[in-house]
Parts: C-alpha cells; structure tokens; sequence
C-alpha cells in the first residue's frame, strides 16, 4: 500500500512546481507568503489538511453556489461518468444530459433567449460572445462595427480578448492589453463619484451620456456591442445606481448596439431572483453564464443566445458553411450533468429564494454592525452579494493608500476567526459571496467576524 503524503511532502511540491493563478510567484517561490492544501467540504465549511476549518463566505470564488457536499451533484457525475466519460458535441451530437441541460437553461433564461453554446470557462464564454458577434456584423454586411465597449473595473476573464474586456489594470499590466478592438467607460460606482452632490439617478444618466459620447467620438457605426456585469463584481461588487441599466439600454438601441449580460457572477441566483438580466430589466442579446450553472463541481460555462442572434447565424451558416468555432470540450457530459442536478437542486431546496431572504437579512445586518464605524466608507450589496469599503476619512472620502493593505489584513484577521471573505483587488473592499443554504446564524457569524476585525486592524 503506499503510504499517504505527509503535508511537508505536499508543500514542498506545491512550492516546486505549481504554477498558482493570481499568485505573487516569486514569493510563493521563496516560501514568503504560505500555501493551503484544501482537502474536504460540507455545506457552508472548508477545512484544510491541518485540520482547519472556515466558514466560506466567498463561496470559493463565488461559484459554489448550492453549497459543498450536495450528493446529488456527485452522484450524477459519477453516474454520468460511468456511463459515458465523454462524447463531442460537433456535428450535431449530444447527450441526454447536454440537451436537458440546453432545455433547462432555456426555461430559466429571459424570454427570447433559446440557445446555448457550451464552454468550460466564463473566459471562454467571453471570448465565444466577442466571435459571435463579430460573425453576426460580418453576416448584416456590417464588417466596419467591431468595437467591444466594457467598463473601467468589469471583469470578463483572463483571456486575451476578455483580459481585455476586464478593466483592471492588474489584469494588462505587462501582457500587452487592451487589444484594439476594446474601450472602456466609466464604472457605475456611485460611492466614488467625482460629484459627491449628484442623486444617484443623476449619477446613471452621467454613465450613459458618458457612454454615448465615448460612442460618437468612436464613431457609431464602429461599435457592435456593450457588456456588463449586472452587478459589478471582482472590480468592487457593486450593485448599479438607480437606472442605470434602462439609461444604458437607451444609448444601446439608439445606435443598434448589441448587449452582453455577463451572469457568470449573478446568473442562476445570487441576487435573489434566477437571472440578473431579469433582476435589473436589462434587455440582453447574449448571456455568459458559468459559476452558478453547475455551483463549480464540473468546468462548464455557456452562452446565451437571443432569438434575434440566433437567425443571423443560421443565415450565416447558410451561406458560409458551418460555424468555425468549437471546442472539443464544449458541453461536456459531466459538466452537463453536474449542471442538470445543480439547476435541480436550486429548485428542490428553494435556494434561490434563500440566497433572497438571507442575503438582504446579511446586507442589513452588515451595515447595522459597520455602518457606523469611522473607517467604513460603503456598506453596500445584492442578494448574497455585499461589500464593506474602508476609507481613512469618511467625511472627506479619502481612501487608504494600497500599501497600507487595510482590505487584506482585516481580511487575514478574519481568516484567524474562522471566516473566509475576499480582499477584492482594488481598493480596501472586503467582499462577501456566501454559498446559497447560508443560515441567518452563519450570516450573524460573518458580520460578527468582520466587525471585530475591522476594530481589530483599525481600532
Ligand atoms: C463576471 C465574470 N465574468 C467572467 C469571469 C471569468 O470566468 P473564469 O474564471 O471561469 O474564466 C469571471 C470570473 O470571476 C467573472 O466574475
């Protein structure tokens, strides 16, 4: 029998040659900073190979949404794999589970929305929305309206053409991004508006003639398509302002701009309602959707595509042959039957609803508790989505400056008291996105951590 690998084993193979996403590697590299080795889950709880168990209020990266340990999910996988590992889905084929899964999907999305493309990431599924609707202009004999428009702190993934979407600089820094091809416009962050006198309804209409301007300096007839996140997410989470979604389809129809509503974050609950397009009335022409769709137990991501999309492409296979774009992983049998029972789950337990009621119930506790503390600055949120943005000075609004790293100690002691919420990347905004089935307890646990580590790293 072999015998088990001790944790030092572990560690020092972790240091020698994993390459770790998002890591500072020359610290990692040098033992500078710690690694964690993950090794079972249940409900709200991780725990690690020490022992060491958290509550998860970042859901992983806000991905598993029904919770850990639903055997219902491991079930299907294991049942799927089992029967049938893997088949492609080229030319025509499928699964029983990749076609229930499409016909689920299309119940839950907005009306009008009938097609899915299957990925495996939501970078994926990003860069599938720009391909289409670059085919979709090219078919309209439009080859000149190209222009991808995406917001200053959006996050769209770490691909070539979605880094460039995302509008962090962290994420272009030194990879030669932004591609031509995108711009960005003003991020729908009240809290830092430049105006502190502006209503917040003023505040939307200042986007969107934001927007239209960036449009006509661009040249309309450049521009194909605008996306979102309906709630701003890695650059801050950040619920929009009043209006601001009608006000930005507005400008969007004015100029016969398509719209790409990326749900990987809200889509299948998280704000309390199946999908954020519906939450906020948007009026999308393509959904991304990953995280949610199978809770994180499988890869799988997608694409929805609006009925009026959908008759271009076919137009366009009709003249120009099949569509040449796949992957050999697209819909893949167990990411489709991970899918299937997780969109099953979220019916039986009602956690959609859940995420609903105890999400508002986390946001109003979190801002009873932080509220009025000097260094909080914004306690704001969706559903099972919240923030609490720190500032040196409330009344003058100034920020901390990064190097102080006020989001990641208080972050680091929370971790201390057993909580797991996220130091967003910019700015000292700690991020919350508990898993579905959070309890109003478990929800009175986070916000008591956090006030104590708030108070804890600055008094
Ligand atoms: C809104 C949004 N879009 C896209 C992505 C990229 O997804 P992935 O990391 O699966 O490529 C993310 C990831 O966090 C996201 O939050």
């Amino acid at each position: 029998m072999n015998k088990p690998l001790t944790n030092d084993v572990l560690s020092q193979w972790d240091h020698d040659h994993f390459f770790h996403p998002s890591t500072h590697l020359g610290q990692f590299a040098r033992r500078e900073m710690g690694n964690r080795i993950i090794q079972t889950a249940k409900g709200v709880h991780i725990t690690d190979r020490e022992g060491r168990s958290h509550l998860d209020a970042f859901a992983g990266l806000y991905c598993v949404n029904v919770g850990y340990g639903q055997t219902e999910i491991s079930e299907a996988i294991a049942a799927q794999a089992h029967e049938l590992a893997y088949y492609h889905s080229y030319v025509g084929h499928g699964t029983e589970a990749s076609i229930t899964l499409s016909r689920m999907i299309a119940e839950r999305a907005p009306e009008g929305m009938n097609h899915v493309y299957y990925g495996m990431s939501g970078s994926d599924a990003n860069e599938t929305n720009v391909k289409l609707v670059w085919y979709y202009n090219n078919v309209l004999g439009r080859p000149q309206k190209k222009k991808i428009i995406s917001r200053w702190r959006g996050y769209h993934g770490s691909g070539l053409v979605t880094g460039s979407l995302t509008g962090l600089e962290l994420f272009h820094k030194k990879f030669d991004l932004p591609l031509s091809h995108v711009v960005h416009t003003d991020a729908p962050y009240y809290f830092r508006r430049a105006d502190r006198d502006m209503t917040e309804a003023a505040f939307s209409a200042d986007c969107a003639a934001k927007l239209e301007a960036l449009i006509q300096r661009e040249g309309p007839d450049t521009i194909a398509a605008f996306i979102g996140e309906p709630v701003l997410g890695t650059g801050g989470i950040v619920p929009p302002p009043e209006g601001y979604w009608a006000a930005i389809q507005a400008v969007l129809d004015k100029y016969d701009i398509l719209l790409i509503a990326d749900e990987v974050v809200t889509g299948f609950g998280r704000l309390g309602t199946m999908m954020g397009s519906e939450h906020y009335g948007m009026k999308p022409d393509l959904i991304t959707i990953a995280k949610g769709l199978t809770s994180a137990y499988a890869p799988l991501s997608g694409s929805i595509v609006s009925d009026r999309m959908w008759k271009v492409l076919e137009q366009g296979t009709d003249e120009f042959g099949p569509i040449g774009h796949g992957w050999t992983y697209s819909a893949h049998p167990i990411g489709a039957a991970a899918g299937v029972a997780n969109l099953k789950l979220l019916d039986s337990l009602d956690l959609v609803s859940n995420a609903g009621a105890v999400g508002g119930y986390l946001n109003a506790a979190m801002l009873q508790a932080l509220g009025d503390h000097v260094n909080v600055g914004d306690v704001r949120g969706e559903g099972m989505l919240c923030a609490v943005e720190l500032v040196r000075d409330r009344d003058d609004r100034v920020f901390f400056d990064a190097s102080e790293k006020v989001g990641p100690r208080i972050v680091a002691a929370m971790f201390e008291r057993g909580v797991i919420a996220r130091a967003m990347p910019q700015g000292d905004i700690i991020g919350f996105a508990p898993p579905f089935p959070l309890t109003r307890e478990q929800a009175d646990e986070v916000v008591g951590v956090t006030k104590a580590a708030v108070e804890e790293v600055l008094g």
